[in-house]
């Protein structure tokens, strides 16, 4: 078999057959293609497609390509969710916590924060001791005990992946509907749970702009989730602008405690929480159906079971549980600069996209993958789209470095404040199963 033919076959609209795709993932991951072949062959796939056969057979390839994670000596259905990824979503860190405490095992594995977006992993790390790159067995052993696990992937998952993200990253081939689900969705059925709920972010600030192609990449993941055998669901979300309060690990940690104690419970985060919790209680067949589930999540909150998990896991895996408590056992940031409003209005929007740049410069988030990270850095949002804002509000603190040269109209100029009263949108957008 020839590259050169699989190249010529995708870029005349043709399909390319499982034996081929097969071919192709074998040789990124022994190295044997060179990556001027790959990255023809991946541009290619983002102008012409893949069928739904070709993405299940590319999605199947790469999950051989490394190890598999095997779950079947935890008991019971282990439900995932995954989020296509957005500025302040701290979700997994909240609703982990809570399908645990309702009995249901949830297993995840998160990544590291790249860009303007920021990783539940880079957010654990904020918790001192906390080991966030877990082996299969303390993977399987903290599932088992407080049922939750959460680690990065570790190495040997989906090799194919790795390489052909590398490649996309650099060929501006990730937006790519069938190469963004085979790579999601061989991730998540390699890392063996049964049940999945993905989280697919639709707006300027994630990767599918417009609501037709947020369902279709939801219906493309659903469609490969189903016919290898998963439970799945998806929901389709807003990002435009950040989720919830906080954008910056510690930060994060702290707003998803405090959510966990029962705060900011009408608000957005919690509600987008509390229903992918919900959905993965039913998935996870510890509720009949959503109205039951999201009972349940309530009552986790209220009777403190959820925050006890928290802690649970925390402690089993090494982290220091009075971070949980005291935030200031957390790593800080040195100096808070507040970003008061100059005119008053309501605000109508805000950039997240822009705000995760602007916390990715201050330390929070990485522009190459060798970054070190700041934890402590990030912003505090203190309003919310719909709100009244006189002269001189605290719209934003900025927490950083003392002496980081900080240009504050660049963080005024992420919030859309005008005269006119401002319509909330809602942020569920659609539901595909
Ligand atoms: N996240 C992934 O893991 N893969 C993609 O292709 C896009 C987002």
């Amino acid at each position: 078999m020839r590259m050169y033919d699989l190249i010529y076959t995708k870029k005349t609209g043709g399909a390319l057959t499982p034996e081929q795709i097969a071919f192709l993932v074998k040789g990124v991951t022994d190295g044997t293609i060179p990556d001027e072949q790959s990255s023809a062959l991946l541009m290619a796939i983002c102008w012409r497609g893949m069928s739904t056969e070709e993405t299940l057979a590319l999605t199947l390839a790469m999950r051989d390509s490394g190890a598999r994670m095997d779950l079947s000596s935890v008991p019971g259905i282990k439900v995932d969710k995954h989020s296509t990824g957005g500025v302040g979503d701290k979700t997994t860190l909240i609703l982990g916590p809570i399908v645990a405490a309702c009995g249901v095992r949830c297993a995840m594995f998160s990544g590291r924060g790249l860009g303007h977006t920021g990783g539940t992993i880079d957010k654990f790390s904020a918790i001192p001791g906390l080991r966030v790159e877990l082996t299969a067995d303390q993977f399987r052993e903290s599932l088992r005990l407080t049922h939750f696990a959460n680690s990065a992937q570790t190495g040997d998952i989906c090799p194919a992946d790795r390489k052909l993200y590398a490649l996309r990253d650099v060929t501006a081939t990730v937006e790519s509907i069938p190469l963004i689900t085979a790579s999601i969705m061989s991730k998540k059925l390699a890392g063996g749970a049964d049940a999945l709920v993905l989280d697919v972010k639709c707006g300027s600030g994630a990767f599918m702009k417009t609501l037709e192609e947020g369902r279709a990449l939801a219906r493309s993941m659903v469609d490969v989730g189903k016919a290898h055998g998963m439970r799945i669901k998806a929901l389709i979300t807003r990002m435009e602008e950040p989720l919830g309060w906080a954008i910056g690990n510690t930060l994060e940690v702290m707003e998803s405690v405090e959510i966990l104690r029962g705060l900011h419970r009408e608000g957005e985060l919690a509600q987008m929480s509390f229903r992918l919790a919900a959905e993965m209680l039913v998935l996870g067949k510890a509720a009949e159906n959503l109205d039951e589930a999201m009972k349940r999540v309530n009552n986790s909150i209220d009777d403190g079971s959820a925050l006890r998990t928290l802690r649970d896991f925390v402690a089993l895996n090494g982290g220091d549980v009075k971070a949980i408590d005291d935030f200031g056992v957390m790593p800080q940031a040195a100096a808070i600069r507040e970003i008061r409003a100059e005119k008053g209005g309501y605000l109508h929007a805000m950039d997240g996209r822009a705000m995760g740049i602007l916390a990715m410069e201050l330390g929070a988030g990485r522009k190459s993958r060798e970054d070190q990270l700041d934890l402590g850095a990030g912003i505090r949002v203190h309003k919310q789209v719909g709100d009244r804002i006189q002269q001189g509000d605290v719209l934003l603190s900025v927490h950083a470095k003392p002496g980081l040269a900080i240009s504050e109209a660049a963080f005024r100029a992420t919030m859309d404040i005008r005269s006119e009263p401002a319509v909330v949108k809602p942020w569920l957008l659609d539901v595909i199963d």
